[in-house]
């Protein structure tokens, strides 16, 4: 795990360039909002990668904290946010399974299926558990998940994407390893970093994740002292489309 997020991360904010974040806080807080007894007020992303959730949440006046593994992600959120002049706390070199801010928020979140690279169910309750910590009574615990139930017909086992941009062009051709027997994948990720046609860097990082089915995460939310309050198709509130969605989102509040 300690080898991924580290070229990619300087490429990261570039190849998602397409991501829509700001439609994603609109989304949150909406959830915030139908899912939330009292007003949200402070926020933990427990993967903020680049922070481009948690910067756009701090702008819009909530206080933020976050984490991630990586530190070559979490350099550049901190960047990001000096430039911003946003006063949010990231710490890098913390994985979920360990969280620690020693406080409470009235949310945690975690996005962009990032809770799929907890291969092995006891980091899942691990982090269950550290997320319960970090939440006061009624607090909501938001995060997306691959939906194994769709990941299993229709994941694609080859995927190129190009992207241009800061005159740079970047293919990154994506390679998906599905081993049933362990509900696990993994994404082998080719780069090419190309200027005016000529190759500026080529790097290839291999992804570890689990696809995760509905049943067990709400059996391990539970577990762990949550209480779900919905599961969601991905930007949508149509609990009814979660079979054939891509991405499932769960809203679970602390006990
Ligand atoms: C797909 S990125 C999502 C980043 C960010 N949430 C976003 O939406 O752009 C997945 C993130 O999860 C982080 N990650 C992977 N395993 C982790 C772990 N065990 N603990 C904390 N972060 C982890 C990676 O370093 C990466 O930043």
């Amino acid at each position: 795990m300690g080898s991924t997020f580290k070229k990619y991360a300087s490429y990261y904010d570039l190849i998602y360039q397409d991501k829509d974040y700001r439609d994603e806080i609109k989304y949150l807080e909406k959830i915030f909002a139908k899912y939330s007894q009292k007003k949200i007020r402070s926020i933990l992303d427990i993967a903020c990668g680049t922070g481009s959730h948690l910067l756009l949440l701090a702008e819009r006046g909530y206080r933020l904290c976050g984490s991630d593994l990586s530190k070559d992600m979490t350099q550049i959120a901190c960047l990001k946010a000096d430039r911003k002049g946003l006063k949010v706390s990231i710490k890098g070199n913390m994985p979920m399974q360990q969280v620690n801010f020693r406080q409470t928020f009235d949310a945690v979140i975690c996005m962009f299926a990032a809770i799929d690279y907890l291969t092995e169910i006891k980091d899942l309750q691990k982090t269950f558990a550290q997320v319960h910590k970090h939440l006061r009574p009624g607090g909501l615990f938001i995060f997306d998940i691959w939906n194994g139930i769709k990941f299993l017909t229709s994941h694609s086992p080859k995927r190129t994407k190009i992207v241009r941009a800061e005159g740079l062009r970047i293919r990154r051709v994506s390679t998906t390893k599905v081993m049933l027997l362990t509900n696990r994948a993994v994404i082998s990720f080719d780069c090419a970093i190309t200027k005016g046609g000529k190759i500026v860097e080529h790097f290839k990082e291999d992804h570890q994740v689990r696809y995760f089915f509905p049943a067990e995460i709400t059996h391990f939310l539970e577990q762990e002292g949550f209480t779900l309050q919905a599961i969601l198709p991905f930007m949508g509130f149509n609990q009814d489309a979660c079979t054939n969605a891509w991405n499932l989102t769960f809203v679970a509040k602390r006990h």
